[in-house]
């Protein structure tokens, strides 16, 4: 498959490999037009699709993971053509459909759909020069990808607010502290951060994994007993596993454990 917007990867040594996604339009910070949102949704759907890839990291350049929609394309949209066209809608949230950990590896700026983007992945590792922002409201607009409902989820409400309604920047440091990041590393170390993380997931067992994401996404996303509720059940669940008793057993022998993820 070749795509424009995008570059596509393979990395890894293990049995399980990373699928690597780069955002490709530099001339534009990698602003998010309709191709770059297809040809994204197409290949998160092949790697979740491919039994050899256990996890997923997106990422874009040095100076910009993206920054935003991209705003010539939707200039010209009236409330009809917006709404007709399923602008954002159509293809923006095929990320929320993938069944293994998508990885968001972030330097420079995540802005507007950008911070969207990244924060509809399951977790975000920031480069020191990462820089977080909603800065719809400058263009007379709001958020249209999730902004105003997950951010103030990860940072709380009082710095969504802020960052919101002034449009101001988040560093990675306060990213941070804020918890809307999981770590900082150094700008040249981010990538291969991000992809050590992968690996380490890579090597735990696929169902354990898969049900996990699912798991923190319910509790993100809905009320708490539901959450504890459904996560009892697949609990249970996994006692029915081949890689419960593996993972049990290498425990009491003492030696490393071999998922079959089944
Ligand atoms: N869409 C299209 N092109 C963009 C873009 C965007 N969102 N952001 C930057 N670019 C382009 C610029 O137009 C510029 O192109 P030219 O060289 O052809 O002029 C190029 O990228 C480099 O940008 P700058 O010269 O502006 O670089 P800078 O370093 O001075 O500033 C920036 C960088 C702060 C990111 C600035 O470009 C900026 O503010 N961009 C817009 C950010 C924004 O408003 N994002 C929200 C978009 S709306 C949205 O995302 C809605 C939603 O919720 C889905």
């Amino acid at each position: 498959m070749t795509y424009e917007c995008i570059l596509t990867a393979v990395q890894g040594e293990g049995e399980r490999k990373t699928g690597l996604i780069t955002l490709n339009r530099p001339k534009q910070l990698n602003a998010l037009n309709d191709q770059l949102m297809d040809e994204l949704g197409q290949a998160l759907l092949a790697f979740d699709a491919d039994d050899s890839i256990g996890c997923i990291v997106l990422t874009g350049s040095e100076r910009a993971f993206a920054a935003g929609a991209d705003i010539p394309t939707m200039a010209p949209h009236n409330f009809m053509s917006a709404f007709k066209s399923g602008l954002i809608s159509k293809n923006w949230e095929t990320i929320l459909q993938v069944r293994k950990p998508v990885i968001a590896a972030v330097a420079g700026f995540a802005l507007g759909g950008g911070c969207e983007l990244a924060m509809m992945c399951d977790f975000i590792i920031a480069a020191d020069t990462a820089k977080f922002g909603q800065p719809e409201i400058k263009l007379g607009i709001i958020p249209g990808a999730g902004g105003t409902q997950r951010l103030p989820r990860a940072v709380g409400k009082s710095k969504a607010m802020d960052m919101l309604l002034t449009a101001r920047m988040m560093d990675a440091a306060e990213a941070e502290r804020g918890g809307l990041v999981s770590r900082v590393v150094a700008a040249d170390k981010l990538l291969e951060e991000a992809l050590a993380a992968a690996d380490q997931i890579n090597g735990f067992s696929a169902p354990s994994v898969a049900l996990i994401k699912e798991l923190v996404n319910l509790a993100y996303q809905g009320p708490l007993i539901d959450g504890v509720n459904v996560e009892r059940r697949y609990f249970h669940a996994l006692f029915g596993t081949d890689d419960q008793r593996e993972g049990m057993d290498a425990f009491i022998n003492k030696r490393k454990p071999a998922f079959k993820h089944r």
